[in-house]
């Protein structure tokens, strides 16, 4: 009955959304976006009424989709992931997006239509009742949604039965690095805005596994949740010096009341110690195939743009950041899998910030907090953190072999006690 109650819940505040004037043509819903790991390309190719700033990540990044797929998006909302999909589908794939809500699904569908998409469809349901076949699916992807559903496993399980044997998931969502405050936690508010239906980063990944997933990884992009804060104070809006009109204005203050109430319950805590944006990586056991399976292993271009340090690996100095050392390794242990790796840092090779359009427009909006970023083949895949050896093995498709890593010498580490290298 409680579940029952929290979509109810769910469905009402996304028609509302839906119904409201929230659209890609705001600065203010594509900076969100661009936050959250779309390129400028990528919006650009989307109808209006597709994005209107509730995605927290990009899970096409490294979906790896490929031409004549069936690729399924969970709560597809305006269809931006399945109209960015269709392109890579091509004429003999199909995408199809489900959502439960009405108001939804009309967006999505005057989108199609302004797209002129035919391999694109959208159905009606809840996500832990999909109607679709067994076995049908090579890719299932979703984008802030599975933290809404109050009964995950149910959709775990579902996934599980319509993906193809060797079939793949790719998916954004929010997840929990700690318990939530108990205020939060019982907050509608945070539920519909995506932060306390979440489940804790481990969980999210046993549940996975419980339910028959092989190779789950589940990383954090280290994105700061405080983005959507961005459409709730208008951002470029709030105070003046902004390109949107004013009757645009008026029209997204009367129907942001979501990214509104998610705010002020944000207001009251640091939602970055608690939740993280997540990408998600699991496979369905079955013979692999080239066309369905996306830890095939192709070369891959890892770009690393680091924070300002006196060289190029920051393992130097009297006070080695002891996560360096290890990140050096796992950068070497990538290049000896056959993958081209660049790592710039701030300090030494400012152009390449410059150059990189999607660095570039990605400090601009959230500064050099959000470094180190890491790209793969383009697409930025974390953010404020090093990822560990196990997350790059997740993106290129490779298992994370044990090895031993060199420890920072106390004395000052490659360098000697007399600083930079
Ligand atoms: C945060 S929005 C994300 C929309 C879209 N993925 C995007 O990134 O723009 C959540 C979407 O999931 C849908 N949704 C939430 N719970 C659902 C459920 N149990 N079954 C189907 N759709 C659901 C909502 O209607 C809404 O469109």
């Amino acid at each position: 009955m409680k579940e029952r109650m929290i979509i109810d819940d769910v469905r009402d505040q996304y028609a509302g959304v839906a119904r409201g004037e929230l659209t890609n043509e705001s600065t203010a819903i594509r900076s969100i976006a661009s936050a959250f790991g779309y390129s400028e390309d990528e919006l650009n190719q989307l109808p209006a009424e597709a994005n209107m700033g509730l995605s927290c990540g990009n899970p096409l990044a490294l979906a790896g989709i490929r031409e004549g797929e069936v690729v399924v998006d969970l709560g597809c909302g305006g269809g931006m992931d399945v109209f960015l999909a269709a392109g890579k589908v091509g004429a003999e794939g199909r995408v199809i997006g489900i959502d439960m809500t009405t108001e939804m699904l009309e967006r999505a569908r005057a989108g199609q239509q302004k797209l002129g998409l035919t391999n694109v469809e959208f159905h009606q349901a809840t996500i832990d009742q999909l109607p679709l076949p067994d076995n049908s699916v090579d890719c299932v992807i979703s984008n802030c949604v599975i933290n809404l559903v109050p009964d995950k496993s149910a959709v775990f399980e579902e996934i599980l039965r319509v993906l193809k044997p060797g079939g793949r998931v790719a998916i954004s969502d929010i997840a929990l690095k700690q318990e939530l405050p108990a205020d939060i936690k019982e907050s509608v508010e945070a539920y519909v805005g995506c932060i306390s239906g979440a489940i804790l980063i481990d969980e999210y990944r046993r549940s996975l596994e419980q339910a028959g997933f092989t190779s789950v990884v589940v990383t954090d992009t280290g994105a700061d949740l405080n983005a959507y804060a961005m459409a709730s104070d208008s951002g470029c809006c709030g105070g003046g010096g902004c390109d949107a009109d004013a009757d645009q204005a008026a029209a997204e203050a009367k129907e942001k009341s979501l990214h509104d109430g998610l705010a002020s319950a944000m207001q009251s805590f640091d939602a970055n110690a608690y939740a993280a944006s997540v990408r998600v990586h699991a496979l369905k056991d079955g013979p692999t195939n080239s066309a369905s399976n996306f830890q095939e292993k192709t070369m891959k271009t890892v770009q690393v743009f680091d924070k300002p340090m006196c060289c190029s690996t920051g393992v130097c100095g009297p006070d080695v950041d002891p996560v360096l050392p290890k990140f050096a390794a796992d950068l070497d242990w990538l290049k000896g899998q056959g993958h081209q790796v660049e790592r710039y840092n701030l300090a030494q090779q400012p152009q390449a910030f410059i150059e990189n359009k999607a660095i570039h427009q990605l400090i601009s909006t959230a500064g050099t907090d959000c470094l180190p970023v890491v790209m793969v083949d383009g697409q930025i895949v974390s953010q404020a953190a090093y990822p560990s050896r196990e997350d790059f093995a997740g993106w290129v498709g490779a298992a994370a072999a044990s090895q031993g890593l060199p420890v920072a010498k106390p004395d000052g580490g490659c360098c000697g006690s007399s600083g930079c290298c």
